[in-house]
């Protein structure tokens, strides 16, 4: 009987809970949709974003020429001199995969305007000083053939375009009689719609299309978005979109009529916690991160991020149930600077051995902890121990529902203790990787030790 009314209670609760999570049909089907199509991408956790462009001559970063407000004409110098010789795609490839990263996004075009494919409708392209060349072409068949899905960065807004008014930080934004002249906004979305065409028609599969981005009145259907969109998925059916075609409005992606895009892209930040809509509906996201402080090459900037840091941001990200795109910016040669190759690779060394505490993993069970956090994935739970923490760490309420509980760095399993103090719970127990009174302090893995704790199938072990 008493099982009889547990099972009315709990469809109860799970009809009102979805009644509550689902507004109406749409949002409903929205919601589905989008989780399925991102369901690979939220499981590869960590890409490689890749800014290069001719504004790595300057060597001042990808805004060089709005910050310096230079016209064409003067910017021009810079589109003569970009001549990446050491350009070599599969470097980058075999670094990415190296980190451990599952996929990469590169810059097509950016604000500059100047592409990096071999578009049919402009001369302000790579092919045309180097003929013969595609650089979008050879990235995406050096990334497809180390296994990684791969995504293109596309500017919406363009600095070069006689098109595109000095609106926003335009370079000539200033420029009073700039300002006067004729723009015609229609043949400006038709090249745009263009290129984009181009870009989802002629390099085979598109896993991620990364737009870029809206401001002020210059957002939504300004851009004619959703035909933009329409013709995307037309032919990449099952392309992943960012939102910045709309901006992060903070309405949810799932209650729009026609939904602009898959997921949130938090920029150079880290949400407190997992995103979720107005319905409490987690919101699929991924937080965009420099390695020093630029995303285009910058020579003056070595405020590089340390491995440590790169690697206690993925797994915060994972912890909150997004991604992490980390950037590199390549030089005018077309070569990852070498502090970012070390950082990459010593991430590598880390993710080779603890990637499975990443990978298909989200959001644990159990909440932060002074010592670290937790990520999980079905039945395993990882225990990030990332921060000095004396005399093993604590989890909380475990004892009963763990199995075991292996080290990952080198598949051991771990002590695990109950201690007269702090254990008037007597379901609390704690782990460390030696056993009392001997405690490790120099943990086996200073950057973050993790922990695979075997949890129990309720079902099915009990
Ligand atoms: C910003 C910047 C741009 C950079 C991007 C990465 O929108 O304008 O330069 O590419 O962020 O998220």
């Amino acid at each position: 009987m008493k099982k009889y009314l547990l099972v009315i209670l709990t469809c109860f609760v799970v009809n009102t809970a979805s009644a509550q999570d689902f507004p109406n049909k749409s949002y409903q089907s929205n919601y589905e949709t989008i989780m399925n199509r991102t369901e690979w991408w939220r499981q590869a956790r960590f890409g490689m974003f890749i800014h290069f462009g001719a504004y790595a001559v300057p060597a001042s970063g990808e805004w060089f020429k709005s910050n310096k407000k230079l016209t064409t004409e003067e910017y021009q110098k810079y589109i003569d001199d970009f001549n990446p010789d050491l350009f070599d795609a599969r470097k980058w490839a075999k670094l990415a995969k190296e980190a451990g990263m599952k996929y990469a996004v590169l810059t097509a075009k950016h604000h500059d305007g100047y592409c990096l494919f071999d578009s049919k409708l402009t001369d302000y392209k790579i092919s045309t000083y180097m003929p013969e060349r595609d650089l979008v072409r050879e990235y995406l068949e050096a990334f497809r053939a180390e296994g990684l899905k791969v995504g293109l960065y596309y500017s919406v807004i363009d600095w070069h375009h006689k098109d595109y008014p000095n609106v926003g930080n335009h370079p000539q934004r200033e420029d009073e009689g700039y300002g006067k002249q004729k723009f015609d906004w229609d043949n400006y979305l038709k090249y745009m719609h263009g290129q984009v065409e181009e870009l989802v028609t002629n390099y085979g599969n598109i896993d991620i299309m990364w737009f870029d981005y809206s401001f002020g009145e210059y957002k939504g259907e300004k851009w004619k978005s959703r035909e933009l969109i329409e013709m995307v998925r037309k032919h990449q059916p099952d392309i992943i979109l960012n939102n910045r075609l709309v901006g992060d409005g903070g309405s949810s992606i799932f209650d729009a009529e026609y939904p602009l895009g898959d997921f949130n892209t938090p920029e150079q930040q880290i949400p407190e916690a997992p995103i979720k809509d107005q319905y409490g509906n987690l919101i699929p996201w991924e937080t965009c991160l420099t390695l020093n402080n630029s995303w285009g090459y910058k020579a003056t900037d070595s405020d590089w991020k340390s491995p440590q840091l790169v690697i206690h941001t993925l797994v915060n990200c994972v912890s909150k149930g997004g991604n992490l795109l980390l950037n590199v910016g390549p030089n005018a040669k077309g070569v990852i600077p070498e502090p970012s190759v070390k950082i990459l690779q010593e991430v590598g060394k880390w993710m080779s051995k603890n990637g499975e505490s990443i990978y298909a993993c989200g959001i644990p069970e159990l909440p932060k902890t002074d010592w670290g956090r937790y990520t999980q994935n079905g039945n395993k739970l990882y225990a990030h121990w990332m921060y000095p923490h004396l005399g093993g760490i604590n989890i909380k309420g475990y004892a009963e529902k763990t199995k075991q509980v292996i080290l990952l760095h080198d598949g051991s399993e771990a002590h695990t203790f109950t201690s007269w103090w702090g254990n008037q719970n007597k379901d609390n127990f704690f782990i460390n990787v030696k056993a009392y009174p001997h405690f490790a302090y120099q943990l086996p893995d200073d950057i973050d030790t993790v922990f695979r704790l075997e949890l129990k199938n309720v079902e099915s072990d009990q």
